[in-house]
């Protein structure tokens, strides 16, 4: 199908701006107009290609349009669209046993919904229901969706739309030491101090963190921070709710982020990934917390048959490509490039990251956060063919985390790219 305007930048930013609410924001000056995908590469309107090294904020870790996905999601869509969970239906069974298998823990219970915010309100919810009490704790530099408790839990300003924020969310310090633009053992200390506080009011419910704080900056949380909340949580009775949207499904170079700290949480959240780009999400939980939450409940196109078919083709994917052992490979790779380059420019404040999740924080001399150089770099980049995200609490980390299929060819490829940008933006 093809619209009745042209495909040029011109006439989308137009009809943008007249008929999409305008917080509907997007990245670079000059913005391709882009309308194909074929595994990491992507095309736009003037036939121009591009490396692709963002996913759609981190969704494509298959790659774009990926023929053995698609195909499955195809056969489904001419077979069974659409029923609700008030019918039965096998595949919305068959991915919650495919999960249950590869979740840590006894993580064995799901619920499906359709966004990332969707499966964090629903994981607040069962934790509510669950402890009986209202409050939920979160770090700083965490995102958790754009819902009004996903939103109130939220740590990034920028993403703190609301300003009617829920007041049984409270967000505390995390292990990012805003003084020294890094995580410090000091901060991971004040962070857990706070933490203990908040829960000895007896009133919170949950704790949410994502394992590698995504949107926060590529910031991944030191394995001891983690088990010493897992103990905290485990100690004050608060169930811990593992924020996976961004993390999971092999981008760390484990299946989940947490899996990197050995930590099983209580509740573990997930969405991106799974349906490489068709909506599909979930919260899961242990069968003693799930069972807490008998109250009907019900999500119109959550578990929808195209959707679970969709994520279980992902996974059998995920799985005989070994993509999260390619991540580590690769990403491993990825963060030694970054640092060497991170030896030539100082502007380079840090490098960071796990797996193919990495960040490179650009500062000016005087240590200020460089948002003006990051936007400069991934305009650059863009106009050479490489498409680069960019995150943190003042988008000033440029953000790594290509499809897992792109091969050691297309790394070399992003840091001789990179290299160029910040030579030309020095
Ligand atoms: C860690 C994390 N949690 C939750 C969300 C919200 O997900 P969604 O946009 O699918 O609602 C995001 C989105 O970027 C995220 O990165």
């Amino acid at each position: 199908m093809l619209p009745d305007f042209p495909l040029t930048t011109e006439a989308i930013l137009a009809r943008k701006a007249e008929y999409l609410i305008p917080c509907v924001y997007h990245f670079y000056k000059d913005p391709p107009v882009l309308v194909s995908g074929a595994m990491q590469y992507l095309r736009d309107s003037r036939d121009r290609t591009y490396l692709d090294f963002f996913s759609g904020v981190s969704v494509a870790a298959c790659g774009h349009c990926n023929p053995r996905i698609v195909e499955e999601t195809i056969e489904q869509l001419g077979t069974l669209q659409h029923l609700s969970s008030i019918y039965l239906t096998w595949p919305v069974v068959a991915l919650a046993e495919r999960l249950a298998g590869i979740l840590p823990g006894n993580l064995s219970k799901s619920f499906f919904c359709c966004s990332g915010s969707e499966a964090n309100e629903g994981a607040f919810l069962l934790a509510r229901l669950h402890t009986g009490r209202p409050g939920i704790v979160a770090l700083t530099r965490g995102l958790h969706g754009r819902t009004h408790l996903g939103m109130s839990a939220t740590g990034l300003p920028m993403w703190r739309t609301d300003p009617f924020p829920d007041p049984s969310a409270q967000v505390v310090p995390g292990p990012y030491d805003e003084a020294a633009g890094r995580v410090t053992e000091e901060a991971c200390e004040r962070s857990l101090r706070a933490i203990e506080e908040a829960f000895s009011s007896g009133t919170i419910a949950c704790c949410i963190v994502e394992p590698v704080q995504g949107n926060g900056g590529i910031v991944p949380l030191p394995s001891r921070y983690l088990q010493q909340l897992r103990s905290l949580c485990t100690d004050y009775g608060v169930l811990m709710i593992d924020d996976e949207v961004q993390t999971g499904f092999g981008r760390t170079g484990r299946m989940f982020g947490i899996e990197h700290a050995e930590v099983v949480p209580d509740i573990i959240t997930m969405a991106k990934a799974l349906g490489n780009g068709v909506p599909v999400a979930a919260f899961a939980t242990t069968p003693e917390i799930a069972a807490s939450f008998t109250r009907p409940s019900a999500s119109t196109l959550g578990g929808n048959p195209v959707s679970c078919v969709t994520a279980l083709a992902v996974l059998k994917y995920i799985e005989s490509e070994h993509l999260p052992e390619r991540a580590a490979a690769l990403g491993a790779r990825l963060l030694a490039g970054l640092s060497a380059l991170a030896q030539q420019h100082p502007g380079i404040a840090d490098v960071r990251g796990i797996g193919l999740m990495a960040g490179v924080e650009l500062r000016t001399a005087d240590g200020s956060p460089d948002a003006a150089r990051t936007d400069a770099v991934l305009e650059w980049c863009k106009d050479r063919g490489l498409l680069l995200g960019k995150n943190g609490l003042y988008r000033n980390v440029v953000a790594f985390q290509p499809p897992l299929v792109i091969t050691e060819e297309d790394i070399a490829c992003c840091l001789q790219v990179f290299d160029g940008a910040l030579r030309a933006t020095s």
